[in-house]
């Protein structure tokens, strides 16, 4: 373990990495998805309150975490948790917290292949003339591997290992990369973002016509922003929004405590990590619900949007609804889609790398090229079995365990350690040392009692999900005598009987309940 002094170039470097880091997929694609399946407007305030009550706080946390580990010149998870408490323990949690990078960025970084080569393929005028159906086969034909595009078989293989070398010659840069690609990548997503989501505002209804009987962007907006109360008491609503809100910030993995160890001792964290925290809300609550929704419901009408909601709307129907615009503006608005994509997953991607690398060198002393390296051939292993079976859900595999469960046992654990064994009123000295505004006291009381109660909560609610995830069944039968019958999806079920292996096996069979 070495003192090392490297550290961000600046502040405004350092607030655009950690902005980079949170703003990726999540806001463009998961985001907008999640909110129509949970009602849309009945969505936006437990995600809200998700937000102040666990973001806020997890974001204090972990910036104040990795500013701390740094001061040891620790620059990976199982050193900075060590660096809190002597118990080996903590060191063993941050190793598993590098897993769930790893597993994150191998179907992260697959999805942000699509991105890229959707770019050259607008260019390229691929999609020009195709009708609907066309591009959503050439999607399909794409990840099964049916298609012929160029002629090569595993073209979609290729690409996948081209943009993590993208990733890892990156990383292999060290910080000064990192920076420099969030100093060009992030101002010209959201310039690509505003241009987007000025057309989706402005669409209105004028598309109607024979071929989009339905149009109305109007109907996609107000959808997602008339609030409705009645879904507060909804559990499935707030396990939705509070998944949502770990994935989105990039809390519970340690990307951010890496990225954090790299600020100075007493340079300001209070006031740059909600600079960073709330550059990604404004980037997903104004940008991401502007974009595919009120787009998609501007040609093909709001119920079309609710029956399709998913993530292949961004590739399999985008594409055909640009070109709607004409050959000029149609092709500039898939390079704005899809380069916005691409520079928010790779900013986000990178982050995910700096844990691993941050190991490699905290344990064996590993140079910056070293480390990268590895990363890219442990993430290719991890990746692989996605990109290859996709059509066997793999990749929802990875993203529940990686991309869900994970960030939440690891958030809990954090804030325990933090809270309660490092100490809530050192940890917030920790917080407020160098700080350039004064963080309310309410937060103090909120990180020590609130968040971990909350953090809790969700990992109940989500060991023992109701059948159908329909949770006033599930309670009126309870109450009736009847039992609680879980579903296929709560975590109980997926530990002890994985029906994916038992689906993998026979295809046709459905989930059961046990
Ligand atoms: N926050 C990123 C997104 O919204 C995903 C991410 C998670 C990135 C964890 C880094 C670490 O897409
Ligand atoms: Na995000």
């Amino acid at each position: 373990m070495s003192i090392t002094n490297e550290s961000w170039g600046s502040r405004v470097g350092l607030i655009l990495a950690m902005a980079g880091n949170a703003v990726g997929l999540g806001n463009f694609l998961r985001f907008p998805v999640q909110a129509v399946q949970n009602g849309g407007g009945a969505f936006i305030f437990p995600y809200l309150i998700c937000f102040l009550l666990m973001g806020i706080p997890l974001l204090f946390i972990e910036w104040s975490i990795g500013r701390y580990g740094g001061k040891y010149g620790n620059h990976s998870t199982p050193y900075i948790l060590d660096s809190m408490s002597k118990k080996p323990i903590w060191k063993y949690i941050g190793v598993f917290g590098i897993f769930t990078n790893i597993a994150v960025v191998a179907y992260y970084t697959y999805i942000e292949s699509w991105t890229f080569i959707y770019v050259f393929h607008t260019l390229a005028g691929t999609f020009t003339g195709l009708s609907q159906q066309e591009i959503s086969t050439f999607f399909s034909d794409y990840v099964n591997f049916t298609g012929s595009d160029f002629g090569i078989p595993l073209f979609p293989v290729l690409v996948y290992i081209l943009v993590l070398g993208i990733n890892v010659y990156i990383l292999s840069q060290g910080l000064s990369g990192i920076e420099k690609v969030a100093k060009i990548g992030m101002p010209l997503l959201i310039l690509f973002g505003i241009i987007l989501a000025l057309k989706g505002w402005t669409m209105g209804s004028e598309n109607a016509s024979v071929e989009f009987p339905l149009a109305n962007a109007w109907d996609g907006i107000n959808f997602l922003w008339t609030p409705q109360y009645d879904s507060l008491a909804n559990p499935k609503v707030w396990l939705a929004a509070a998944g949502q809100i770990f994935f989105t910030l990039s809390v519970g993995m340690g990307s951010i405590q890496c990225y954090a160890s790299y600020i100075r001792e007493n340079e300001d964290i209070a006031l740059n990590s909600l600079a960073a925290g709330f550059t990604n809300e404004f980037v997903e609550v104004l940008l991401g619900s502007a974009i595919v929704i009120p787009i998609a419901a501007g040609f093909l009408g709001l119920d079309w949007v609710l029956e399709n909601a998913g993530f292949g709307m961004a590739f399999q129907t985008m594409p055909y609804l640009f070109q709607q615009w004409g050959i000029f503006f149609g092709n500039f608005a898939g390079v704005c889609w899809f380069g916005l994509l691409f520079f928010a997953g790779i900013t986000s991607s990178l982050a995910m790398g700096t844990p691993w690398m941050g190991f490699m060198k905290d344990e064996f002393g590993w140079s910056k090229n070293k480390g990268a390296i590895s990363f890219g051939i442990m993430a290719l292993i991890m990746g692989l079995p996605t990109v290859l079976f996709y059509q066997y859900g793999y990749f929802d595999e990875y993203d529940y365990w990686g991309g869900t469960v994970s960030l939440v046992v690891f958030a809990l654990l954090e804030t325990i350690l933090f809270a309660w064994v490092f100490g809530i009123n050192k940890g917030w000295e920790e917080l407020n040392r160098g700080a350039d505004i004064r963080i309310p006291n309410v937060y103090k009381w909120i990180i020590q009692f609130v968040t971990p109660v909350l953090l809790s909560l969700v990992f109940v609610a989500a060991l023992i999900t109701p059948e159908d995830n329909d949770w006033i069944a599930g309670l009126s039968t309870l109450s009736s005598g009847n039992g609680w019958a879980l579903d296929h999806s709560s975590l109980i079920a997926k530990l002890l009987h994985s029906e994916f292996y038992e689906q993998l096996a026979d295809p046709s069979s459905d989930a059961s309940v046990i």
